[in-house]
């Protein structure tokens, strides 16, 4: 999907840029985000629905990673967006995303959040509990404004990922379980509220899935329940969310599944079970959001320090880390990376990357095999597009790095760099009460 590649000078090259030359101009870590690779990806899921002639929506979630320009980009590939706080709804409506096209996620939506959506007229909330659905209830009525609204629902299926990441078994803080009954009480609730149109059911069972199973099994799920719905409370489905979670290819031992796969069997088992059912075929939605930006992302960092311990290890360490990839101190995520300097170069030794924070597990990769590195080398860490700028932090007061955007051999900051100016903007000084005997 992507542009990158090795050029004349042996450099990483991506959308037609010469990385190093982003570095310079830019510093580091900065994230390059190649854009063509989330257009190709964008047109590569909405193309997979439109062959099997589906109603569907491709909302990305925004989440993985959110700022005004991607969103504007979201909006120019014509898919909707998922968010899910009042700052990711904040930054849409910044961004001047259609409203009618955003879904608002979350499991403690607080009644703030959900006013600012209802008055915004956004294009649906995922109900997720009782209390959600009461606040809800009242703050459509006051404002006298309909919302459409899909359930979240847990079909109990496990899919295999890190556990973390793992949402659709039962035992799960989000959604209404449907075995308990739970799930068709809040269906009950909301066909009989003046202001609230239940547009569908939502389900996501995990994030990272290889296989299309976990999916199919979800549905399979789903559609017990549905026919017991029609039945019981004269339910017709008209919107399916199978939620996101699709895998990408963060090292070579990860081997995704080419993104229409996963369309092409929620689509078939969808229509099976429908058919099966002698229901109307819903519309399919569905929120990828690591697979539209995750390897689109690259991180740059210079090569800092280095410690060699005989015969143990060499640590290289790089001047950012688990402040703007948590990932692998929170889930022991695996990355590949390359010094992007130095591409053509035999690879001579084997050293681990260390993040610059004061923590023994800010180690951003293990084992990698580089050619030698020298102070000031670029290293390129790959795959880091989704939940990396998303959950970075300030841990050790180290500043939020820039983004850009490249595509055709032209380069645009998208996010500015933090400085240490933004550290304290929103301090105040102590009033010490010293003076007064203490
Ligand atoms: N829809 C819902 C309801 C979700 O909860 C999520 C992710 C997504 C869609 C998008 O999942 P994706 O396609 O990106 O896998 N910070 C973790 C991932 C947490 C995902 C939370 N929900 C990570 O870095 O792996």
């Amino acid at each position: 999907y992507g542009t990158s590649k090795i050029n004349n000078k042996g450099h990483l090259e991506i959308g037609g840029v010469d990385t190093t030359s982003l570095s310079e101009k830019y510093g580091t870590p900065l994230f390059v985000y190649d854009v063509k690779d989330i257009c190709n990806r964008a047109q590569e899921f909405k193309m997979a629905f439109d062959k099997q002639q589906m109603k569907y929506q491709v909302a990305y979630a925004s989440k993985a990673f959110s700022c005004i320009a991607m969103i504007q980009l979201v909006e120019e590939l014509g898919l909707s967006l998922d968010v899910v706080s009042g700052g990711e709804l904040y930054t849409a409506l910044q961004a001047g995303f259609p409203v009618e096209r955003i879904h608002f996620h979350g499991n403690n939506k607080s009644p703030e959040e959900i006013e600012m959506a209802v008055r915004e007229g956004i294009g649906c909330i995922v109900v997720d509990n009782f209390t959600e659905l009461t606040w809800l209830m009242g703050i459509t009525q006051s404002l006298g404004k309909q919302m459409k609204v899909l359930i979240r629902i847990t079909p109990g299926v496990e899919a295999h990922t890190h556990e973390y990441i793992s949402t659709g078994q039962e035992d799960s803080k989000f959604g209404f379980d449907i075995q308990s009954g739970q799930a068709g009480k809040a269906i009950e609730t909301i066909e009989a509220h003046e202001f609230l149109i239940l547009e569908g059911v939502h389900s996501h069972i995990g994030s990272q899935i290889f296989e299309t199973n976990g999916f199919t099994s979800a549905i399979e799920e789903i559609y017990k329940v549905l026919v017991v719905w029609k039945k019981t409370l004269n339910y017709d489905l008209k919107v399916l969310n199978l939620g996101g979670g699709f895998g990408i290819r963060y090292t070579k031992e990860d081997t995704p599944l080419p993104l229409e796969k996963y369309v092409e069997s929620m689509v078939e088992a969808v229509k099976e079970k429908s058919l099966e059912a002698g229901m109307e075929l819903p519309e399919i939605w569905i929120e990828p959001g690591r697979a539209l930006v995750g390897e689109a992302g690259t991180t740059l960092y210079t090569i800092g320090s280095r410690k060699d311990i005989p015969g143990v290890r060499s640590y290289v360490s790089v001047d950012g880390g688990m402040t703007d990839n948590i990932r692998p101190a929170l889930y022991q995520a695996k990355y590949e990376a390359s010094i992007a300097n130095k591409m053509n170069d035999k690879l001579e030794e084997t050293v681990s990357i260390a993040g610059k924070c004061c923590e023994s597990g800010d180690m951003l990769i293990w084992d990698l095999e580089v050619p030698n590195v020298d102070i000031g080398d670029v290293l390129a860490v790959s795959s880091t597009g989704a939940y990396g700028y998303s959950m970075a932090n300030n841990y050790n007061r180290i500043l939020r790095p820039a983004v850009v955007f490249v595509e055709d051999g032209k380069d645009q900051c998208v996010i500015e760099r933090e400085t240490f100016e933004d550290l304290v903007r929103h301090e105040r000084n102590y009033q010490s009460n010293k003076t007064q005997g203490r």
